[in-house]
């Protein structure tokens, strides 16, 4: 008798793993990548939602503080540095980069979560935009208040984030950010308030969507190519091309541009007042740079809307790009890539108008 109850109890634990390992085959592979920033933050106190410390806490204690995520995917983590992503740079960018990309290469891997600072989400978004060699998802996430405040948002974000990675909806979108529910893409993503939970937006152009309800909604997406559309290739560069941004404002002088170009700039972005504008200060530098071979891109310090070719500017005399819709931040990505291929100003513009 007792023997038959022992293996009437050996053969419900064998159904239930079975049942346990479909379930777990039929979930998709997430990878979490995490870099730091305030979702890995912690404070003093739970009503410290500033000056609190970014980048404390380690991607296991991420995933283990929200167990749900093993009900919407299998995850892994991994964690490739540790970092308040105001300390972002070229080379955590390669790094994560590479890292990305050999994991997407891999069949046993469906999407990709990187959790991060919230001070540069948008460029490290759109860096990846144009050099991850996928078309799986690849979700950045962070959060507006650290782990150890009362309502943090990193949990939920996480969760979403997973969601939408581990989501066939996802597929083909190009590179996207989550948080507070909402669901950005790449290429115009901005950050718009130094701490609210909703600082992320795509002004004017709009989301791509939402998430409610443990799933993804998607309304649009970007017309722009990305991912394995782009000509970018990063997987045997180890260092990227040096472009500054120098920032346009009333009574503005030459000095910062120059000091840009006589520390080796290859390129600059100008983030002019309105469509763009040069003060006729910089004009004499500028035409400097350019007989230096220094790459200038007329930007906009207003962060919406076109920057005319021609406009306030003669940019066919001056020989100079300008940045379509990227603001100073995004464009001045786009050029230090096409530096790695050319320094053909008509085929940089030509970039401006297809990323
Ligand atoms: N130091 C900032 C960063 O790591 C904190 C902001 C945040 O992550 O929300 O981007």
């Amino acid at each position: 008798m007792q023997s038959k109850k022992i293996a009437s109890q050996f053969l419900i634990l064998c159904c239930a793993m079975l049942v346990s390992v479909a379930q777990a085959q039929k979930l998709p592979n997430v990878m979490i990548l995490a870099t730091g920033g305030t979702i890995a933050g912690t404070g003093a106190t739970s009503t410290t939602t500033v000056g609190y410390t970014a980048a404390k806490i380690g991607v296991d204690a991420l995933i283990e503080a929200v167990p749900e995520l093993k009900k919407v995917a299998n995850v892994r983590g991994e964690q490739v540095f540790q970092i308040a992503s105001e300390n972002m740079n070229n080379d955590y960018w390669l790094k994560l980069a590479k890292r990305v990309n050999v994991l997407l290469a891999q069949s046993d891997v469906d999407g990709i979560v990187i959790t991060h600072g919230t001070d540069t989400i948008e460029e490290t978004a759109y860096f990846l935009n144009l050099t991850v060699k996928s078309r799986k998802p690849v979700v950045i996430v962070g959060s507006m208040r650290p782990s150890t405040a009362i309502s943090a948002d990193g949990p939920i974000n996480l969760y979403n984030a997973v969601l939408l990675a581990g989501s066939q909806d996802a597929i083909g979108k190009g590179v996207l950010v989550t948080l507070n529910d909402q669901i950005n893409g790449a290429r115009e993503v901005t950050k718009t308030n130094t701490s609210t939970l909703d600082t992320f937006k795509t002004p004017e152009l709009g989301f791509l969507g939402y998430i409610q309800g443990s799933k993804p909604y998607f309304y649009r997406q970007s017309v722009r190519k990305n991912t394995v559309d782009t000509e970018f290739d990063i997987s045997k560069l180890d260092t990227l091309p040096q472009v500054d941004i120098v920032y346009g404002y009333a009574n503005m002088g030459p000095v910062a541009l120059n000091a840009f170009v006589a520390a080796g700039a290859k390129g600059i972005i100008h983030a002019g007042v309105g469509d763009g504008s040069l003060a006729s200060t910089v004009i004499p530098s500028i035409i400097d740079a350019r007989k230096k071979g220094v790459v200038v891109v007329r930007s906009s310090r207003v962060g919406q809307g076109i920057v005319a070719r021609n406009g306030e500017a003669d940019d066919d005399k001056l020989d100079l790009v300008v940045s379509d819709t990227l603001n100073a931040q995004k464009a001045r990505i786009l050029l230090m890539l096409a530096l790695t291929k050319t320094t053909n100003t008509k085929e940089i513009q030509a970039m401006y108008s297809k990323y």
